[in-house]
């Protein structure tokens, strides 16, 4: 697949790189342009480019992974009809008061998908702090694989991004339609849960 990102911070950066290893190509994209991310793409192997909005255009899947005030800055249009990932999180303090995000009546991704009408939004890869993302990959049986749980209103693009998600040394988790990711957003308790699915599944019940 093509897959662009919009925000290349540390989101993009260790995204990118395992999927590019997993054999996707990737095209990183940012604010500031391509010339901006000449550097960083280098580092990143062979697989990983620099682009713009015209290579978001033509990508398969487009992860989001921007501060999640910047999401109302982008162009709808943008990512009419795409696969996308949703890998922000809401946090007031950073991203300006929203009640309705505050009082978790919409779930932060349902905010996303209400901004980009057509797009088939997913919510995933937002519950772990990447900065540990590569001490915790595996490619043992699912059963002791960490999980990555996501959830959207698309059943086939959820097929799509389990199978990245299995790709780079993780398990998905499905969790159902986009207002139920409610369950792993920043403001919910298992946010930053690191465990097993059977962990998991153990810590909901409870
Ligand atoms: N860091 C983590 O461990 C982690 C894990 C899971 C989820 N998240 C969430 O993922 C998102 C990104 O986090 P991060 O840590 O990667 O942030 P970051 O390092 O600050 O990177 C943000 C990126 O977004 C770009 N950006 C900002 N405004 C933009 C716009 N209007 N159009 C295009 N690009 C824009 C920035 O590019 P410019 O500098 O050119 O503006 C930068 O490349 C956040 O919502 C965060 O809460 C973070």
């Amino acid at each position: 697949m093509i897959i662009s990102f919009i925000g290349s911070g540390q989101v993009g950066r260790t995204l990118g790189d395992l999927f590019a290893k997993a054999g996707h190509k990737v095209i990183l994209t940012n604010s500031r342009g391509k010339k901006s991310l000449e550097r960083t793409v280098i580092t990143l192997g062979e697989n990983v480019f620099a682009g713009d909005q015209s290579d978001v255009r033509k990508s398969d899947l487009v992860v989001l992974a921007t501060p999640f005030y910047a999401i109302e800055e982008l162009d709808p249009s943008l990512l009419e009809g795409k696969i996308v990932v949703d890998a922000t999180n809401y946090f007031p303090d950073r991203d300006g008061k929203n009640d309705q995000l505050i009082s978790r009546k919409t779930a932060s991704s349902r905010f996303v998908s209400d901004h980009f009408k057509n797009a088939r939004v997913v919510k995933a890869f937002n519950i772990l702090s990447v900065a540990g993302l590569s001490s915790l990959i595996s490619f043992e049986d699912d059963s002791k694989r960490k999980v990555f749980p996501l959830a959207g209103d698309d059943v086939q693009a959820k097929k799509i991004v389990s199978d990245l998600i299995e790709q780079i040394g993780f398990a998905a988790y499905d969790v159902g339609s986009l207002d139920d990711s409610l369950l792993f957003q920043s403001d919910s308790p298992l946010f930053l849960f690191s465990g097993t699915l059977d962990e998991w599944k153990r810590r909901s019940a409870s």
